[in-house]
């Protein structure tokens, strides 16, 4: 897949670089956290016509709701190879996409709901992808996200600026990301958010509605 920008295809080599031992990586988080957090995120989508950014290797797949038309986009060709043999192996129904998310290749207004787990922490430039999100989401549709972001903790958070630089060459993902904020500055507007855990890992429900179309276009 051709790259706007050298940040973007830097991004999409480091996670086809880890792709082949991704979910080891993640495997004590995943059994101990993230199912139940999936499992709360996927409760909470609304409508059939669903898309989820950054499917990475599938981790979502037995949280698809039964009888929706979802389609899942990533920019990591190895990424969504592994995601891929999952979806046949487990007969699941899904259309998987090469694709950024900075540039979505979808109409205006074309999903009930738009899903991303840990993705945004990635995405080179997030407000960016969230426009991106806020425009493919029908008015009135819902974007859940499941996100880790920056602590407010003083201390913490200043470790967290520290090791940053470190974290996302070895994993790809930012760990200082302020992603409740750029979901307002994308133009969503912010329903709910959920601390799911240390102040860190949040669910944040947005939706589309007028005001935030009038916001995305002014900006
Ligand atoms: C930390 S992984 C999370 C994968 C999956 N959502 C999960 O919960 O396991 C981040 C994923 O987002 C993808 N990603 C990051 N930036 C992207 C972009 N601009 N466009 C599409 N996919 C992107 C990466 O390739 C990777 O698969």
């Amino acid at each position: 897949m051709k790259t706007v920008d050298k940040a973007t295809e830097t991004a999409r080599r480091r996670y086809d670089r880890n792709a082949s031992f991704y979910d080891m990586m993640e495997a004590v988080l995943e059994r101990y956290r993230l199912r139940r957090w999936r499992e709360l995120q996927w409760s909470k989508v609304e409508g059939t016509k669903i898309l989820e950014v950054g499917v990475g290797t599938g981790k979502n797949f037995s949280y698809y709701p039964v009888g929706a038309e979802i389609v899942a986009i990533d920019f990591s060709t190895r990424m969504l190879a592994r995601a891929r043999e999952k979806a046949a192996k487990h007969d699941v129904k899904v259309e998987l996409l090469e694709m950024d998310a900075q540039a979505l290749q979808f109409e205006d207004n074309t999903f009930d709901t738009v899903v991303g787990s840990t993705v945004f922490c990635s995405v080179p430039d997030p407000v960016r992808g969230l426009m991106e999100v806020e425009r493919v989401c029908k008015l009135g549709g819902k974007v859940v996200l499941l996100e880790h972001v920056l602590s407010a903790n003083i201390i913490l958070g200043r470790l967290m600026n520290l090791a940053n630089p470190f974290v996302v060459r070895m994993a790809g993902a930012n760990i200082n990301r302020r992603t409740v904020e750029n979901v307002g500055k994308s133009g969503l507007v912010a329903e709910r958010v959920t601390d799911l855990g240390w102040d860190i890992f949040k669910l944040i429900e947005a939706r589309k509605t007028d005001s935030s179309s009038r916001a995305a276009a002014a900006a």
